[in-house]
């Protein structure tokens, strides 16, 4: 009786494509002199498990390089150019017209940031008002596009928005940015858009390493961490951060609407100023080690723990280029040549490159976990097979001649099972990336080999 019921059970589970693995955000910055084409940047990146990339403007190089990776892309107004943006709706479009339409669908652009800490940054010509009536613009301007599905309007803030951080369930935004912030959550939750807010427990803890723990602050599990007067508990200041935003934001009355939070930056540097001693090679390491982990599960905080939070890193790479004090120039992951400033893990589960990430360094083989094949989803749509079945076999670069008349696998002559052969072919290409086998939603990643009589499904 028992075994029966288990049976089906076991192969669901087995089946099932991977419930609680997301891919994970990084931001690109270009402030260097030293740093690889952005053609190379995407080669690279698309065997690893970064599927958002955020960027500081619309650097056509950048979005032309990452057309056709499936990776999607976060592009900015810079804040120089938002007064402009914010005139009219024909402005936005303007540059809407010039910067994205041009690259669009191949590349997959999902929001447009306008400015960033645009309220917190140190500049007269800043007028607030412009901030938010850019972010109508832009909207507007996606509207009668018919685009504004597919692409968010946004701003990433800066914690220095907030009035206090502590306790978290009682801050709230700085008084002189009320009115602005109140127009600013108000657009987000009307149009579904994230609110961003770039956070970094390593500047807290820099400025007070005395009284802040390191594993506290090195997104840890400090059972002695900060235990809220609302019964919160937290084990972790990147969590007590985000709540904190989400308290400012419920201050401001809107408790009752959605507004999904997303860290839109955040990092360790691996190197500091003299007389840093939080900014080392092993922290880095382990703070983002545990941010990418984290970003990868669906894991919200304490005061919304079913809420999961999109997370970017700060950042790809180190930037020689920038303004500031050393920690500036060292956030990165990697250097300008490509090798990684330390060990950090980018590889998914489904990835065959196990970790090797690197510029000079092969991303296939070396895999030695369970094996993986990719699959057509039983009820998929005909008309989406035969469009991933011709992509594969084309553009896609599988080798089809398995599936063809004379082919091993062209028995049984059934799309579903010729769009199988070759969307498994591309999957193991590619790196297998679980989004390398989403194909629209007609992609399975299955551990059950698929391969009968001679037909044999290629595995890395
Ligand atoms: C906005 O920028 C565009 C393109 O750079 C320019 O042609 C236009 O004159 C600007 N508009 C305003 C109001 O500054
Ligand atoms: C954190 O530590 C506590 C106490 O040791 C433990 O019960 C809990 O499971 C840990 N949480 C995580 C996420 O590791």
């Amino acid at each position: 009786m028992a075994k029966t019921h288990l049976l089906p059970l076991l192969l669901l589970l087995l089946l099932k494509p991977l419930p609680n693995v997301y891919g994970v955000g990084i931001n690109y910055g270009t402030l260097g002199n030293n740093l690889p084409s952005p053609k190379k940047v995407a080669q690279l990146l698309q065997s690893t498990l970064i599927d958002k990339v955020k960027i500081y403007d619309s650097n056509p190089d950048i979005l032309q390089a990452f057309s056709n990776t499936g990776i999607d892309l976060i592009v900015a107004v810079e804040n120089s150019h938002v007064a402009n943006v914010s005139s009219d709706v024909s402005a936005a479009d303007e540059w809407l017209a010039s910067r994205v339409v041009p690259f669009i669908p191949a590349t997959s652009v999902v929001a447009i940031c306008i400015g960033n800490e645009y309220l917190t940054t140190d500049d007269d010509k800043l007028e607030p008002n412009a901030l938010v009536q850019a972010m109508q613009n832009m909207h507007s301007a996606l509207v009668s596009r018919g685009l504004d599905r597919k692409m968010k309007v946004t701003t990433p803030h800066s914690m220095a928005v907030l009035a206090s951080s502590f306790p978290p369930s009682a801050s709230t935004f700085a008084l002189n940015l009320m009115p602005t912030m109140t127009a600013i959550a108000g657009f987000l939750a009307d149009t579904g858009a994230p609110f961003m807010v770039n956070a970094y427990p390593y500047f807290a803890y820099r400025a007070n390493p005395s009284t802040v723990s390191l594993e506290y602050a090195l997104l840890g599990n400090d059972t002695h961490g900060v235990h809220d007067p609302k019964g919160y508990s937290y084990t972790n200041m990147l969590d007590a951060q985000i709540d904190a935003i989400r308290s400012a934001i419920n201050a401001l009355g809107f408790g009752n609407r959605r507004i999904e939070i997303t860290v839109s930056e955040s990092g360790w540097p691996s190197k500091g100023g003299s007389g840093d001693t939080a900014a080392t090679p092993q922290n880095a390491k382990t703070y983002n080690s545990r941010l990418i982990e984290r970003a990868q599960s669906y894991k919200g905080t304490p005061m919304k723990p079913k809420d999961k939070v999109e997370i970017f890193v700060f950042a790809l790479f180190n930037e020689n280029k920038k303004e500031g004090d050393a920690s500036e120039r060292n956030f990165g992951i990697f250097n300008g040549d490509g090798s990684k400033v330390y060990d950090v893990d980018l590889s998914c589960q489904f990835c065959s490159n196990g970790g090797t990430v690197g510029f000079s360094e092969k991303v296939s083989g070396g895999y030695r976990g369970p094996s993986v094949w990719c699959v057509a989803k039983p009820h998929a749509d005909e008309k989406v097979l035969q469009a991933v079945l011709d992509f594969c076999c084309g553009p896609g670069g599988v080798d089809c001649r398995e599936v063809y008349e004379s082919g091993d696998c062209f028995q049984p002559d059934k799309l579903i099972a010729h769009a199988s052969y070759a969307m498994n072919a591309y999957y193991q290409m590619h790196g297998r990336n679980y989004w390398n086998c989403d194909f629209k939603g007609t992609g399975l990643v299955t551990f059950g080999d698929p391969s009968y009589g001679r037909c044999r499904y290629p595995q890395q």
